[in-house]
């Protein structure tokens, strides 16, 4: 594996295999790589010729300075596993990096809708930060696809958003959650819960699967309410639990079988936060 910390050393060595006709597959992460990460990477190697993965802790898109404070860094247990994982390019950029011109001169982007619902709503700034930073990797890294996540449900819409705004357009693949045994989503924030905050940690995936399979039998508003009331009994603090759209996230009340509708749910344990989302139909 390569590793660029460099943006002009990174374009030197990728346009030399895009010249050639090889594709380059890219992997944006803010580290802490787990087996979620790696599953992005595995499905980059299968559709390119080069595999990019990128961690940089963007500080613009944290609305919670402790958040992005005590966001975990381990860089050299992450080498480790993308060499292990046959990752072709490593880019560890700083953020005078990616930020050049500084953060208030680099573009912002638009996301209308979706930067005022659900993540938007409740982590003001935060898809500005992420439209910023991803905007800026894809330039410097110019992939043929951008593979990511589908934990980041939000996410994914709003970067679809920002390749449909900037001259760039990489195909975009969305990559099915990675869970643990119990059903958690593998997320690089479940490193800091503890023990008794990981017994019950997967709540929010059996909360998930109620709202699935009750659909046809209750109303979401009672399987929402029991939802949040057993979060709160086992210590969570929820902050949504919605039903939506999936294709536009028009937020729903009740279940409508003529979309096809995806759940989300956030809620806090301590002073972790948790996110997770299933397709409902
Ligand atoms: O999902 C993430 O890890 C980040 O939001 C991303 C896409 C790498 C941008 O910093």
């Amino acid at each position: 594996m390569v590793v660029f910390k460099r943006e002009k050393d990174l374009k030197r060595y990728l346009l030399n295999i895009s010249s050639k006709g090889g594709l380059v597959g890219f992997v944006p992460t803010m580290g802490a790589l787990h087996k979620g990460h790696l599953s992005l990477l595995k499905e980059a190697q299968n559709q390119c010729d080069c595999s990019v993965v990128s961690i940089f802790v963007n500080p613009t898109q944290f609305n919670d300075k402790e958040d992005y404070e005590k966001y975990p860094v381990d860089t050299s247990n992450d080498i480790l596993l993308l060499t292990e994982a046959g990752c072709d390019v490593l880019f560890l950029p700083g953020v005078e990096e990616v930020y050049p011109k500084g953060i208030d001169n680099t573009p912002t982007y638009d996301f209308g809708y979706l930067e005022t619902i659900l993540e938007g709503k409740y982590r003001q700034g935060h898809f500005k930060g992420v439209g910023q930073v991803v905007a800026r990797l894809l330039d410097m890294v110019q992939p043929d696809t951008l593979f990511l996540g589908q934990k980041d449900y939000q996410q994914c819409m709003v970067l679809k958003s920002l390749v449909a705004q900037i001259d760039l357009k990489p195909e975009i693949v969305i990559c099915a959650t990675q869970r643990e045994d119990d059903g958690l989503a593998m997320s690089s924030r479940n490193r800091r819960l503890l023990p008794a905050q990981r017994a019950v940690a997967n709540l929010l995936y059996q909360c998930l699967v109620s709202i699935k399979t009750k659909k046809g039998i209750e109303r979401f508003s009672i399987v929402e309410k029991e939802c949040r009331d057993i979060l709160k009994e086992k210590g969570f603090t929820p902050e949504y639990v919605a039903l939506a759209d999936a294709a536009d996230l028009t937020l729903l009340d009740e279940y409508d079988d003529n979309r096809k509708m995806v759940a989300l749910i956030v809620a806090s344990i301590g002073s972790i936060r948790l996110i997770d989302n299933m397709f409902v139909n």
